[in-house]
């Protein structure tokens, strides 16, 4: 098999110990609180039910995995969140009148899927692609994750230290570039800046609704043996506007949902991989897989359209729907062994998610309810 991940020495201590600083965090969050939420994401926009559908003219090449049959559709669930670790409103005005943007996730899950799976153990097989509204994740790699998951563990939700512990700085109080540490906190922190505010050099302006972002996988997973690809979902025709008015509303990306899919077309997303052979990322492992900071060059690298998601009109508010949206689970190690997770922050991801879904006490049966 292809050597496609470089695990570096001491990081499966360091999964343990964010394992276990997950754990009391959810315990400390939510033991006295009706019920535990999720550890990321636990603010959810509403559940939807979607047909995922792979392109009819697929080339020979794309045809792995899920996608191996040209034509073939699959009914979805998807769950449109924020990324914040805490329930909080969508978005916030500034003094100076400016909206605070956002991480926000877009989860799909494929049900009916057959073939050999990633997780024996794990309910039944459906294949879930988790994305957010960014091309990176913020954190690099696994040391980063454990370093912040302390701190917001001893500091009450503050992650501030982990800037001020990881940045060594020269007597005139310049970041010590040189220092490999030090260079992926400043560049964590650029990441954060540039989710959190509205400028033009933030990745997308502020959704009028979650129907308006596009979402990316943020890791890179297999594309069948000695291939590897990253995935994202992007609108058709989205809606693009000054969200200021909107706002103020704190929940105003479900209500903006509500009312897109109850006075609305058929919504539509283009699903797209970028794809690179093993060759390609020859030398190139540590940079490209392993650090989820990194995103592919598009221009060498671009997206192909492998698939359509469609999300019909529907009221994705009715009781049902929200119990459901609390009790589905999904994570990047739900799927095929075609599309497995790779790098460290993907490593890490299958442990922690576990935890999250325990002290939910959701079953393994809800991944993939009626559709
Ligand atoms: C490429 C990086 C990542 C992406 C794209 C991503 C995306 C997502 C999304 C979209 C969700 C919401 C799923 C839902 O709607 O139920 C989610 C949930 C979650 N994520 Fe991540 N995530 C990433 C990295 C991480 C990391 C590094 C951790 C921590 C180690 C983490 C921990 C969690 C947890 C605990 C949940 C909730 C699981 C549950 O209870 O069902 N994620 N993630």
């Amino acid at each position: 098999m292809t050597v496609l991940e470089h695990v570096p020495d001491g990081e499966a201590e360091q999964i343990d110990h964010i394992v276990e600083l997950t754990g009391e965090q959810l315990k400390r969050r939510y033991t006295n609180g009706p019920r535990f939420l999720r550890g990321v994401h636990p603010k959810d926009h509403g559940c939807v039910r979607a047909r995922f559908a792979v392109h009819e003219c697929l080339a020979d090449d794309y045809q792995v995995g899920v996608f191996a049959e040209p034509g073939r559709q699959f009914d979805a669930w998807i769950r449109f969140s924020n990324a914040a670790p805490l329930v909080s409103p969508d978005s916030a005005l500034s003094e100076a009148g400016a909206v605070g943007h956002g991480s926000r996730g877009m989860a799909v899950k494929l049900i009916g899927v057959s073939g050999s799976r990633l997780l024996p153990e794990d309910g039944e097989l459906t294949q879930d692609f988790l994305m957010i509204n960014q091309p990176v994740f913020a954190f690099a790699n696994v040391e980063d994750y454990e370093a912040l998951s302390r701190i917001i563990l001893e500091d009450n939700e503050n992650p501030k230290r982990f800037f001020a512990e990881r940045i060594r700085r020269t007597p005139e109080g310049k970041p010590v570039m040189s220092d490999p540490t030090t260079q992926r906190a400043v560049r964590t922190a650029g990441i954060i800046e540039r989710i959190t505010n509205s400028k033009p050099s933030a990745y997308q302006p502020p959704p009028l609704s979650p129907l308006d972002n596009s979402y990316f996988g943020a890791a890179p997973f297999l594309f069948g043996e000695g291939r590897v690809m990253r995935f994202s979902a992007k609108p058709v025709s989205p809606m693009l506007g000054d969200v200021v008015e909107f706002v103020k509303n704190p929940n105003y990306l479900r209500e903006a949902l509500h009312k897109r899919l109850t006075e609305g077309e058929e919504i539509e997303f283009e699903f797209q991989v970028q794809v690179r052979s093993a060759e390609s990322l020859a030398g190139a492992i540590v940079t490209e897989i392993e650090d989820a900071c990194v995103d592919w060059d598009e221009e060498k690298h671009p997206f192909v359209t492998v698939a359509r998601i469609f999300i019909p009109p529907q009221d994705c508010t009715t009781p049902e729907r929200k119990e459901l949206c609390e009790r589905l689970s999904f994570s990047p190690w739900h799927g095929l062994l075609e599309h497995r997770p790779l790098g460290g922050i993907n490593r890490l991801r299958r442990a922690v998610y576990e935890v999250s879904v325990r002290a939910r006490a959701v079953s393994p049966e809800y991944s993939a309810p009626e559709y």
